[in-house]
């Protein structure tokens, strides 16, 4: 009967090591064995960006990259994005079952009773320079929380863990539509505790002169994109915030490290980097010379490629649908035109295809939040702000995970090897 270990043969030394194999994988401390010299350490992995590493048991998120597959706790996004709201998907995520009635009920009361945020936030907040990237003030504010909230340091506590999560699902949407009302100059709107989620957002974010109209289905709409952006296992930000949450910090510092890995344009960044890229673009008839020189190295097309999707990512299926939601109710984004024709052109394009470089979620997503009425730079704030949910439920899963331990990866030295100090009136 075959056996689940894999045997090989070091042959420096002859010596053959045999090494468990676990869930598809081995243990990278069980090389530590196979070692050719005394007191060499025995032998690494070497992988960086993690290629092939796998860093903790999850049972929050699946992904299967080849077929195009996302599921939160064994639920298909397909119906998370069509049936559930933003805050029972975060309930799912945080709790790993779906709330009952009763459940989500105590849950929005809960995540409503939180909603508001010291006025020293605020007056934080209006600190920053008028043309302040909403991003830069995001992950200021929230790692500024962790002063107003002190009690966060307990991190051993397991009920305190769960109202500093409540805070953060509830503080977010007020300190991003403080950050959206900063850049255009105008008055904060205060949390309105007799809204939903996504109501209390949209009108702190567009309410003017106490006068807010509702658009149910661009609502609806923003609530989709925050449920298909809930979590997608360790990516980048989430990686941040469990590597920086596993020093035992409080979860207002782990976040903001998650919102800072977001803001990069290879991130949560790349939804503005479309757009920008589109009015590079301009016009439908430019796109044969854009693609040229995306495959001669200059450049990346944004919006597309993936490190685990192998296929067509599929948020940004969803988000497809969304869009044309959206459209029925704004009218046409024009640069719409310009994205489903770089679209058609990159998929039959030899480059695109060998790679297997598809439509990534942040492929669409901008056009919709732009035709909502949110500048460019505000949309890695609309991402951050689906994706706290999964932090947050990555963190604790962390912290709970005995097998975890402060996440400290090792090196391969290239430096010099020892040289004497150089006095610096001998140097050349
Ligand atoms: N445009 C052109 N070429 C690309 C692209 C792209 N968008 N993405 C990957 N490639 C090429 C890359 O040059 C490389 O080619 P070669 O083998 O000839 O060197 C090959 O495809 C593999 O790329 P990679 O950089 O090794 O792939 P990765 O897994 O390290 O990168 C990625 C994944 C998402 C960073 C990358 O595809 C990319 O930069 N995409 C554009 C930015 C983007 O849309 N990011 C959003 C990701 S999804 C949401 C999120 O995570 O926030």
């Amino acid at each position: 009967m075959a056996e689940d270990t894999l045997t090989v043969t070091d042959n420096r030394t002859g010596r053959e090591y045999t090494l468990p194999i676990t869930d598809g994988t081995i243990h990278a401390t069980d090389l530590r064995q196979v070692s050719a010299e005394e007191g060499d350490g025995g032998l690494m992995s070497y992988d960086p960006a993690y290629l092939n590493t796998a860093s903790c048991r999850s049972a929050i998120t699946f992904i299967d990259g080849d077929r195009g597959i996302l599921r939160y706790r064994g639920y298909p996004i397909e119906q998370l994005a069509e049936d559930a709201t933003f805050l029972e998907t975060a309930y799912l995520l945080l709790e790993g079952e779906l709330p009952t009635a009763t459940q989500l009920q105590a849950f929005e009361d809960e995540v409503r009773y939180h909603t508001y945020v010291h006025v020293n936030v605020q007056k934080f907040l209006e600190g920053f320079r008028y043309d302040a990237h909403p991003m830069g003030m995001l992950l200021g504010a929230v790692g500024a929380l962790s002063t107003f909230y002190p009690d966060a340091k307990e991190i051993g506590d397991a009920e305190n863990r769960h109202l500093q999560r409540v805070r953060l699902v509830a503080k977010m949407p007020t300190i991003a539509a403080f950050a959206f009302r900063h850049s255009r100059g105008l008055p904060y709107v205060l949390p309105r505790n007799d809204l939903d989620y996504i109501g209390n957002f949209v009108n702190m974010t567009f309410e003017i002169g106490g006068r807010h109209e509702p658009n149910p289905v661009l609502q609806r709409s923003l609530e989709i994109l925050l449920i298909l952006h809930a979590d997608h296992e360790q990516n980048c930000s989430t990686s941040a915030v469990r590597s920086v949450g596993s020093s035992q910090v409080d979860p207002f510092s782990a976040v903001s490290a998650g919102i800072a890995a977001l803001y990069g344009p290879l991130h949560g960044g790349a939804n503005e980097a479309v757009l920008r890229m589109l009015d590079e673009i301009g016009d439908t008839k430019n796109i044969p010379a854009f693609i040229e020189q995306v495959k001669a190295g200059h450049g990346r097309l944004m919006g597309f490629g993936h490190r685990v999707y192998k296929s067509y990512d599929p948020r940004a299926k969803l988000i497809k649908r969304v869009a044309d939601d959206v459209f029925e109710q704004t009218g046409l984004n024009p640069k719409l035109e310009i994205a489903l024709e770089l679209e058609r052109i990159a998929l039959e394009d030899e480059y695109f295809v060998s790679r297997k470089l598809y439509p990534n979620v942040d492929f669409y997503s901008g056009l919709i939040y732009q035709a909502m009425g949110y500048p460019t730079d505000y949309f890695t704030v609309l991402f951050a702000l689906g994706r706290l949910p999964g932090w947050i439920s990555q963190w604790e899963e962390h912290l709970s995970d005995p097998e975890q331990k402060i996440s400290r990866p090792r090196q391969i030295y290239t430096g010099e090897g020892e040289r004497p100090y150089v006095p610096r009136a001998r140097r050349g």
